[in-house]
């Protein structure tokens, strides 16, 4: 095999320990169980990123029959929404990884063989193979989240403890305004909703340095920020009332105004100058009115993180175009939590700007929609199907996600209400 081939099995060879990693220490009615009527059962994910890689590594590249023709209804996300999924006759932990392996098995097969002839945009740069890497990596982020909503003991990893925190100032920063280059031609793995790349127009605006910490959120639950409706919108408040959000998930209060966090099965004190994380959309945006700010756009949110003053210059990531290593950003599940503010000097952008990749997913106040000219590929389900729904974008990644699959470029979106992702954000306001 060639180097871009060892690459493509070493990446889907990455994602695949990742999982296993991640499931097996789980007992069998762990992996089976609806931890959240929000998630799949864990196993589901597992055989479900089997059944996508035979659709596209198999039966799009190779073009095989189906090995089970009753799984493209089982392991179709948009056929059965995750709370059905427990009952759906779906493989249990020992099938489905004698499952996947035989899948991989005949992918490495299809793989020696096949030409990743440039001239086919599915196989150009292995991009196929590169989504099918990214797809598990991004099911593992999901199975991090129903991990940590697993009850009793709880999931309890062993991690090592994040890099120490610094001071960062100034607190915000100032970004020019003018043209840059949003979205990408140039990035081979990129999805289609991060394409084409195309001129945006922005007035000048102020960023955060850090995503907005413990601490900076304590002061606005203590200010009474969640009483006061004018620091909501119409759907915010709505939603706070029916949901009666008090804090963040996770939180409790312990008396005094203090409160600790549930992690993964732990109970701890929170750590006060870590960003906030499991707060919705609404939350997010109720904290930006209340500091007389507002939420980035994510059009801001990019130009923050990648752009060069001055050459106007697009970098890759905020620190430029190598990719992430342990000192530019905490990603990969390396720590099982975000690491304080400052923690990443070697990772700052730009303008300025901390820990834009990993530790936490950013909330912006966009709407998830297509750039223009916008063209699916390699189908309207990934990215198309979303377009114009009550999503907001989410940026950056956060400590779960992999390396690999995430950039400056990169588009997340969900719900205004979730909050079981691991997401926080930072603020911004016009200049
Ligand atoms: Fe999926």
């Amino acid at each position: 095999m060639g180097d871009l081939k060892e690459g493509l099995a070493d990446a889907l060879e990455g994602a695949r320990q990742r999982s296993l990693g991640l499931l097996d220490p789980l007992s069998e009615a762990d992996q089976l169980a609806q931890h959240s009527p929000l998630m799949s059962p864990l196993v589901w994910d597992l055989a479900h990123v089997g059944h996508y890689e035979e659709l596209w590594l198999l039966r799009a590249v190779a073009r095989t029959r189906p090995i089970d023709p009753a799984h493209d209804d089982i392991y179709d996300a948009f056929k059965h929404v995750r709370k059905e999924r427990a009952r759906l006759p779906i493989l249990g932990p020992a099938e489905a990884r004698r499952h996947i392996a035989m899948v991989r098995g005949r992918v490495l097969d299809v793989l020696d063989k096949v030409e990743l002839d440039p001239a086919v945009p599915l196989l150009s740069e292995g991009f196929v193979y590169g989504m099918v890497a990214q797809h598990e990596h991004q099911h593992d982020e999901t199975m991090l989240a129903t991990l940590s909503l697993m009850e009793g003991e709880g999931y309890r990893p062993a991690a090592e403890p994040p890099p120490p925190g610094h001071p960062v100032t100034p607190a915000e920063v100032r970004v020019d305004g003018g043209t840059f280059t949003m979205g990408t031609d140039l990035e081979a793995w990129a999805y289609d909703n991060e394409r084409p790349a195309h001129g945006i127009d922005l007035a000048p605006f102020w960023i955060d340095t850090t995503p907005v910490t413990n601490a900076a959120y304590q002061a606005f639950i203590a200010a009474g920020g969640y009483d006061d409706r004018r620091f909501w919108s119409e759907a915010g408040w709505a939603h706070r009332t029916k949901a009666r959000l008090v804090a963040p998930q996770f939180w409790r209060p312990e008396g005094g105004g203090a409160w600790s966090r549930l992690r993964y099965g732990y109970r701890e004190q929170l750590v006060a100058d870590e960003p906030v994380m499991h707060v919705c959309f609404f939350e997010a945006e109720a904290y930006a009115r209340w500091a007389g700010k507002r939420l980035p756009t994510e059009a801001e949110w990019e130009k923050a993180a990648s752009i060069e003053p001055g050459s106007g210059r697009k970098r890759r990531y905020p620190w430029g175009d190598e990719p992430p290593t342990e000192a530019h950003a905490n990603l990969g599940q390396r720590h099982f939590r975000p690491a304080p503010a400052g923690a990443y000097p070697a990772g700052v952008s730009p303008w300025g700007c901390h820990q834009m990749i990993g530790d936490v997913w950013e909330w912006t106040s966009s709407s998830f929609d297509a750039y223009p000219g916008f063209a699916w590929f390699p189908y309207p389900e990934y990215s198309q199907v979303f377009f114009g729904g009550d999503y907001r974008v989410l940026r950056g990644g956060s400590w779960a996600t992999q390396p690999g699959a995430i950039r400056a470029t990169f588009r997340n979106w969900d719900y205004p209400i979730r909050r079981q992702i691991f997401s926080g954000f930072r603020c911004a306001r016009d200049a």
